[in-house]
């Protein structure tokens, strides 16, 4: 799992671990933070491990997948069933690099999701379940977004895996329209996982809501801080947001399998839902050419499309497999 430190994620690893007590969680986090919180879960009686990972630099996420595999090789975890890909990040500007040059929204968001499944794609033993959080501002529209967030921009996903991607990229908004952007692109590699992954390993995207107090905005100016601390806590009393624990139960629960999800599916807290026209109107377009995308350190290209039968909102696809799917 990644991203279990905080926010509504670590609410969710005690979930995760009351509802699955036999599992073995295996924490991806930078710093110290994933080992202190091993050893707090372990001296709790649960099974937990952690590798250090910084999702921003994609050689970090390849050795933290080999770190997986190898323990898996060796007998030292059990067999791989979920990957949890809560970790993201939101920045005040289009204008952040990550070590390897691409813009870090992006790098986080998307790629180290990217480098992480497909590192790990062919470890994975039936029947399992990948979920990725993801988010409704990649609606774009008023409703889901509440004015707070700009909406996506979609663009070739080789320019918006760099910076300034976006107009006036200097700017929180464009910071803004590069974190919709992000999950709209994630949702997209769903899509395709769910084409590609074989018969019995599930991917679906988890969409929280709106989670004020989370520690998503603690790059942004003293102003939305405070705001996020006062005033936005109090709209989880309104259906417009979801508290922490109530985020992470929810996201739980699309873990363990509670929520029923198809592949390629997402759910909007609690139940299966459709997401944006644009995350499936994109998918009736060609994917980005062979040599086009950007390429992964691993020298995978990064997925940008999905091919298939289509219906908007909600589609039901057939993978290669005949295995059917609805996004
Ligand atoms: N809060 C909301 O309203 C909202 C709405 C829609 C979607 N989401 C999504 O929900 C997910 C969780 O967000 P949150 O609101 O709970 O935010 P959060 O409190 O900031 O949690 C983010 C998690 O990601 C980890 N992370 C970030 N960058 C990392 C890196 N380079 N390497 C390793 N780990 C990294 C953080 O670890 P550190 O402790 O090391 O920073 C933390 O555990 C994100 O994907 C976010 O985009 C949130």
């Amino acid at each position: 799992m990644t991203g279990p430190t905080r926010g509504f994620g670590r609410v969710a690893v005690e979930r995760i671990l009351a509802g699955s007590p036999k599992a073995h969680l295996v924490l991806l986090a930078r710093g110290t933070a994933g080992a202190e919180l091993a050893t707090d879960l372990s001296r709790k009686g649960h099974s937990v491990t952690s590798i250090p990972v910084d999702l921003l630099s994609l050689g970090s996420v390849r050795a933290a997948a080999d770190e997986v595999a190898r323990r898996l090789d060796r007998g030292e975890l059990p067999p791989l069933r979920m990957l949890v890909s809560n970790a993201g990040v939101l920045f005040t500007n289009d204008v952040t690099e990550s070590p390897d040059g691409f813009e870090a929204t992006f790098a986080v968001n998307v790629l180290a999701n990217h480098v992480l499944i497909r590192r790990l794609q062919d470890r994975f033993e039936a029947a399992s379940r990948i979920v990725i959080t993801v988010s409704d501002a990649h609606f774009g529209d008023f409703r889901h977004n509440k004015g707070m967030m700009p909406g996506p921009s979609w663009k070739d996903s080789a320019l918006l895996a760099r910076i300034s991607a976006f107009p006036k990229a200097e700017t929180v908004t464009a910071g803004g329209i590069a974190n919709s952007t992000s999950k709209l692109a994630a949702i997209y590699l769903i899509h395709e996982y769910a084409r590609r992954l074989p018969s019995g390993v599930d991917i679906v995207g988890y969409n929280p809501g709106f989670v004020p107090g989370t520690g998503l905005t603690r790059g942004a100016g003293a102003a939305v801080r405070l705001a996020m601390r006062t005033i936005m806590p109090l709209m989880t009393l309104t259906s417009l947001a979801s508290t922490q624990q109530e985020a992470g139960r929810h996201f739980a629960d699309v873990v363990l399998g509670l929520t029923p999800a198809p592949s390629g599916s997402y759910v909007d807290r609690t139940r299966e839902a459709r997401s944006s026209w644009m995350s499936s109107a994109r998918s009736t377009s060609s994917p980005t050419p062979a040599g086009n995308g950007p390429s992964a350190a691993d020298g995978t290209r990064i997925p940008t499309g999905n091919r298939g039968d289509k219906e908007q909102g909600s589609m039901i696809r057939h993978n290669d497999s005949g295995r059917q799917s609805r996004t």
